[in-house]
């Protein structure tokens, strides 16, 4: 008889972005004349740039020639964008990061939830709570994680790093000795960053504990401020102990067209004389290889679009089109007297809910009154109770729609 993976039933409810989309159709159901905004997940809303359009177009085309179709991708991704990512996104920032680092795939949450393969079960894993719960739930499949509690919404084995208003929203080194430590900057829900001393000094806890870091990049191109790093390799000796994961999705609006690429430094690894050399690059290769087939053609070559000076140009047109949602957001819900964070460096707002609200009660109230959603922000975790997100990724239209809503209950 065959046996399941009980790890998988140790996993409370739904993924949390399943729930909110169950909650808002049972909503619409009950209340079909109600027009509700969405600023919950974090997906976006314009278009593609007329630059990545037309690269998607022309590679069409090229796949409908006998001489210029192609087959299978090379399972690490093209060279024409691994070269452009390691010149444009590290190179051009002083990161010595070599193309054959660099590993492209369909997505940053697949990414995210499959790297932990690499790592045997008894690593002990750190995040910030709140966290993306992609983290969690895929060493929960992993048995990585012990039993949840769910009184307290945790599990045993992993260890929490608050982000609370008292740290301003950043991670303390644990005391625990984590193998592997979870960072997301800037920050997914809070919309916290980093600075480069603060970053500096994980990678050095890092290097000086044997742990790695998987840094969750995929905002980057939402940070507006100085002394804000876009990469962990900024940092002095985090090739040594950092992969990096990257995503087209935010910057260059893929959510529906999937690519995302992860780098593995070929420094990042150890030898030991009982199981000889370990280099998480090579390993990854090796399950890159066996596990997948390569982004598309035709989407790698909309990828190289988002590094051309026209796709550069339209994108950041693009980011700013959502910052300046972050800031109609921000600025409208504290003169509504809200106590928000984040939207400054990120594409989210954290803020507190009003009059001890628990965040489902908030969500509940918001879709009621307001015909709101957004995410709440015990979804994240436990330190995420009592606030709840909003997205700025939705049109200006609802962005400001929806905020006179909520200003006026
Ligand atoms: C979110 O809303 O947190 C993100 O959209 C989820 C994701 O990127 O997978």
């Amino acid at each position: 008889m065959y046996k399941v993976n009980k790890n998988f039933l140790k996993l409370p409810g739904s993924y949390l972005f399943s729930t909110i989309a169950r909650k808002i159709r049972e909503y619409q159901e009950a209340h079909p004349d109600e027009e509700v905004i969405r600023l919950g997940i974090g997906d976006v809303t314009q278009p593609l740039a007329p630059a990545i359009v037309d690269a998607l177009h022309a590679a069409v085309d090229e796949m409908a020639s006998a001489e210029s179709f192609h087959g299978y991708a090379p399972d690490l991704g093209y060279e024409f964008l691994r070269e452009l990512i390691a010149r444009e996104d590290y190179q051009a920032r002083g990161c010595d990061i070599a193309p054959d680092e660099i590993f492209v795939s369909d997505g940053a949450k697949c990414d995210s939830a499959n790297i932990q393969e690499l790592f045997s079960q008894d690593n002990r894993i750190a995040v910030c709570d709140p966290v993306y719960p992609v983290y969690v739930d895929s060493n929960v499949m992993a048995g990585r994680t012990g039993n949840y509690d769910p009184e307290t919404g945790t599990w045993s084995d992993v260890i929490y790093m608050p982000c609370t208003e008292e740290n301003g929203f950043v991670p303390e080194l644990s005391p625990y000795d984590p193998d592997i430590i979870y960072l997301c900057f800037p920050n997914n829900p809070t919309g916290g960053v980093m600075t480069k001393d603060q970053l500096q000094r994980w990678v050095d806890y890092a290097n000086k504990n044997s742990a790695v870091i998987i840094y969750d990049a995929a905002y980057e191109a939402y940070i507006t401020e100085a002394d804000i790093p876009h990469s962990i390799y900024e940092c002095k000796g985090a090739q040594y102990c950092a992969i990096e994961l990257r995503s087209f999705s935010k910057n260059a609006g893929f959510t529906g067209v999937r690519l995302a690429y992860t780098v593995v430094p070929k420094a990042l690894g150890f030898y030991s004389s009982s199981i000889g050399n370990a280099s998480l690059h090579d390993m990854w290769a090796r399950r890159h290889g066996t596990k997948y087939n390569g982004a598309p053609y035709i989407i790698q070559k909309a990828g190289a679009a988002v590094y051309s000076d026209a796709g550069k140009a339209q994108l950041k047109e693009q980011v700013a089109y959502y910052m300046n949602n972050a800031r109609i957001i921000k600025e409208g819900l504290t003169d509504a007297g809200y106590k928000c964070t984040g939207g400054v460096n990120a594409p989210y707002i954290w803020l507190k809910t009003p009059d001890g609200m628990t965040s489902w009660e908030f969500f509940d109230y918001l879709l009621d009154t307001a015909h709101v959603v957004g995410t709440p922000g015990s979804g994240f975790g436990p330190a995420g109770e009592g606030y709840f997100r909003l997205t700025a990724f939705g049109s200006k239209e609802n962005t400001e729609r929806a905020i006179e809503r909520i200003s006026k209950i």
